[in-house]
């Protein structure tokens, strides 16, 4: 049976890929900061825009949504940036950035579509994290503090709903989203949709509550390649 899945970010990247690999068995409502973000539009996939770094157009968003649909069975919590600088030089309004797109927006999104997610039959929420939660790489402090703010919620938010809403996490080292022209040994967008897609169609009760994924070549230390050079170094 099709099923309503909201992707957040789904314009370029993972989320793009994700709604690649879910269309064909599912009724797609894609978003991402504005809606010429998504240059080709399928007639049957609802697209909105809103740009989440400003957290009152979440609240917008979701009655666009609403008036669209009054259900939900999946909600992909996608979206999100990474903003690296060794924390001493971080802009004030990049900390504040980060922290209302990768973490606010995705709380406040998640509350807002719980009572629609209440009124499927087989309900499930992604949250999509980050191995930098778990890892000290240099230049990501921020990131990480959003990430690991998403985990840790992600845990809290499985108890509070089971048997209601499965919630699983991923958390993913490096994925090229960006054309590496280095060909570093990282992940391709449609890794992280095949586990997506893995997740979100295993039977009840089984929930997989949290996956990490790694290129088997991919550089895992404590300043990574793209990281910012040392503080006065
Ligand atoms: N790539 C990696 O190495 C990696 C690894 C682990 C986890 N992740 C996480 O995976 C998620 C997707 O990452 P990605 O690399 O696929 O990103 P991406 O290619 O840069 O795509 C980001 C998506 O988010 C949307 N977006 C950006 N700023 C927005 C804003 N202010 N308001 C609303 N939407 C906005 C973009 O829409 P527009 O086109 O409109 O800008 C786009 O659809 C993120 O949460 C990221 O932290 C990524």
């Amino acid at each position: 049976m099709k099923r309503k899945i909201l992707i957040t970010g789904a314009s370029k990247g993972i989320g793009k890929a994700e709604a690649e690999k879910l269309s064909a068995e599912n009724n797609l409502f894609l978003h991402a900061s504005k809606l010429s973000s998504f240059q080709k539009k399928a007639e049957n996939i609802r697209y909105f825009g809103a740009d989440f770094s400003k957290i009152e157009n979440v609240s917008g968003f979701v009655e666009e949504l609403k008036n669209t649909t009054d259900s939900m069975d999946v909600l992909i919590n996608n979206v999100g940036i990474m903003i690296l600088e060794n924390f001493s030089n971080f802009k004030d309004e990049d900390i504040s950035t980060l922290i209302t797109l990768n973490l606010h927006s995705h709380l406040l999104l998640t509350k807002k579509l719980i009572p629609l997610l209440l009124k499927s039959d087989n309900p499930h929420i992604i949250f999509m994290s980050s191995m930098s939660a778990k890892n000290q790489i240099e230049g990501e402090s921020v990131y990480a503090a959003t990430k690991a703010g998403i985990m840790q919620f992600a845990h809290v938010l499985r108890n509070e709903l089971a048997g209601k809403i499965r919630v699983s996490t991923v958390h993913s080292w490096g994925v090229n989203t960006w054309d590496d022209p280095e060909g570093s040994p990282i992940l391709v967008p449609e890794n992280i949709a095949e586990v997506i897609e893995f997740i979100i169609t295993r039977e009840r009760p089984f929930v997989i509550e949290s996956i990490d994924l790694s290129h088997e070549l991919q550089w895992k230390g404590t300043s990574a390649p793209w990281s910012p050079q040392k503080i006065n170094s």
